[in-house]
């Protein structure tokens, strides 16, 4: 399972990148807004610091427009992941960018026949939201069991990237699912480490160590 940062936080994303567990990063534009930064210059940091997928989304809603912003983004670097909205422009941009060569993920998905239209324009990663759909009382983690299910009956490529992820529960449900990507905010990926009893195991450890009185090497 690949884990991707879903943030525009470029120290966020040196910290984790430089830790060995990132395959990529997704941007949105609220995540630009919550950055202060131009959007052209932080994605282009990003795409610097991580080899992977950097996903950048257009703002655009008409197709001619989508695909002139995707043609800005996409000169920014060579890893840059075109993200588009789950709508019927953002769907034809998908296949016209896809038959392009491009990386696309389409974005804003909240139910299965979304993603099997996403699926079949040829997206590279489609993106169900999980939390937003949990906020709403549905169990975001069972739209992803289906989507499993309908990309395996038809041995489509299209990866399933788990979105609005808010919690290491979440992590856990959709990797047994077999989400082929997470994208995980920067404290909830950090979450994922933590275990009361290696806490406590660790300190009990250290203190025997110390009543040895040796040290390695
Ligand atoms: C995905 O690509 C989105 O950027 C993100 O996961 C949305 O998460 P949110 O629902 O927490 O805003």
């Amino acid at each position: 399972m690949k884990f991707f940062v879903d943030t525009a936080d470029v120290k966020e994303i040196r910290e984790l990148n430089d830790l060995g567990l990132l395959d990529g990063v997704t941007t949105n534009p609220s995540l630009i807004l919550k950055s202060g930064r131009d959007i052209k210059e932080v994605t282009k940091e990003i795409c610097d610091i991580v080899d992977g997928p950097v996903s950048a989304e257009v703002t655009a809603t008409e197709y001619a427009e989508i695909m002139r912003e995707a043609d800005v983004l996409s000169k920014i670097a060579d890893n840059i992941c075109i993200k588009l909205p789950l709508t019927l422009d953002g769907l034809k941009a998908c296949k016209a960018l896809t038959g392009d060569g491009r990386q696309t993920n389409v974005t804003l998905c909240f139910s299965a026949n979304q993603a099997l239209l996403a699926a079949k324009a040829g997206a590279t990663f489609i993106s169900p939201f999980i939390g937003r759909l949990d906020d709403m009382g549905f169990d975001g983690v069972e739209l992803i069991a289906e989507i499993r299910h309908i990309y395996d009956n038809y041995g489509f490529e299209t990866e399933i990237l788990a979105a609005s992820i808010r919690t290491p529960d979440h992590v856990k449900r959709v990797a047994l699912i077999g989400a082929d990507v997470a994208t995980v905010p920067p404290a909830t990926l950090k979450a994922l480490v933590k275990h009361p009893l290696t806490d406590k195991g660790l300190e009990q450890f250290l203190a025997d160590w110390a009543k040895t009185g040796q040290k390695i090497g």
